[in-house]
């Protein structure tokens, strides 16, 4: 069967890259597949965070999930953390990903930078535990932005692997010999890449230290209008044509932006605006932000007034995750050679 599932980690505040990148895909998938969502608290912790602000991320995630269209009661949306099994599987993983497949991580090399030596082991190992997220559900379809395309691949190395090395076991206990499905990613829409305000060259990050590269999910009116204003753009007017985007990073994002919000392509906004100064086009995408995220904001306000709704969410749906997720390992377990409890 076909399964959805994807993670977002509860650290900062969710920006318009995760929105347009990640939340529209999983909205939209609802029509078509069971779907999971994880709030990655487990991910978070590979860089120290305040326990008390954690906290608080968790359930701002969780209320921006809902506020956002996923519907808790007819999909799943839990905290990672509390279903067991994904540090159970990360293990079994451990023991099968090959030390060659991470080094070659691009991501652990962004953020670990020169300090190498002093990355925690979770930051290293973090593609292991996505994989074990992914495939404890035996999830089919992952919907991600771009910078988690290599991630997603090492996810069916490692599926591919523990099928081959484990084929004779399988087998003989009957289940075939493709217990892990090959999880797809689909990384999808026209804005799979957002770029920081202030830099296109940059994407737009959580972890960015400056507040005008990225426009939260809670900004109100004013802040949004204020950081499309001053959002770097170049001397040029807009192109008439998309080869026009070549070599203007900053133009190309806001276009992408732009016609991700509205649903047009891309050459149909560039018909619309080809020509004109930045200035009217920010007006009116500083609008369409405004329209599209205020809501969005408001709602997450409202449900976070209550914790305690958001926490019995989190709770139900782990409980509901559980049960996949405990009988994928109770497989793994059998087919690995541990004598079961
Ligand atoms: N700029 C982006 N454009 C498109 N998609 C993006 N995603 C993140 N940034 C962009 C997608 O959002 C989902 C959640 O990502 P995450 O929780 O792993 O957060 P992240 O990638 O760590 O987010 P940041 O903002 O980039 O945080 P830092 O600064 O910590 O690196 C994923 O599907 C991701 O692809």
């Amino acid at each position: 069967p076909e399964r959805v599932f994807s993670g977002i980690q509860p650290t900062g505040s969710l920006h318009l890259g995760n929105y347009l990148g990640a939340i529209v895909n999983f909205v939209a998938l609802q029509e078509k597949m069971d779907c999971i969502y994880c709030v990655v608290d487990m991910h978070a912790i590979t860089l120290w965070q305040d326990p008390e602000e954690l906290k608080g991320a968790i359930r701002q995630l969780t209320a921006a999930y809902i506020a956002c269209g996923i519907d808790p009661k007819r999909h799943i949306i839990f905290n990672q953390s509390q279903v067991a099994e994904h540090a159970e599987l990360t293990w079994v993983f451990n023991c099968v990903a090959r030390l060659g497949w991470l080094n070659r991580m691009t991501q652990f090399k962004e953020k670990a930078g020169k300090d190498r030596e002093n990355q925690s082991v979770g930051l290293y190992d973090y593609p292991v535990l996505m994989a074990a997220d992914i495939l404890v559900y035996r999830a089919t379809h992952v919907p991600v932005g771009e910078d988690q395309k290599q991630h997603l691949e090492l996810s069916r190395d490692i599926a591919q692997k523990f099928n081959n090395d484990f084929a004779p076991s399988m087998a003989k206990l009957g289940l075939g010999d493709a217990f892990f499905p090959q999880p797809e990613p689909l990384i999808q829409g026209p804005a799979t890449r957002v770029m920081s305000l202030r830099d296109g060259t940059k994407k737009m990050s959580k972890s960015d230290p400056s507040d005008y590269s990225r426009i939260h999910l809670t900004d109100d009116t004013d802040t949004i209008a204020q950081k499309i204003r001053k959002a770097k753009t170049d001397p040029q007017p807009l192109p008439s044509e998309e080869e026009g985007l070549k070599g203007r990073p900053e133009a190309d994002n806001l276009v992408g932006i732009y016609a991700a919000l509205t649903g047009k392509s891309v050459p149909d906004v560039l018909r619309e605006y080809g020509g004109g100064q930045f200035s009217g086009f920010k007006q009116n995408l500083a609008d369409l932000l405004t329209t599209r995220l205020t809501p969005i904001g408001e709602e997450m306000r409202r449900l976070l007034q209550d914790p305690a709704a958001i926490d019995a969410i989190l709770v139900d749906g782990a409980n509901r995750a559980r049960v996949i997720a405990a009988e994928t390992m109770r497989q793994v377990k059998d087919i690995v050679g541990f004598v079961r409890g």
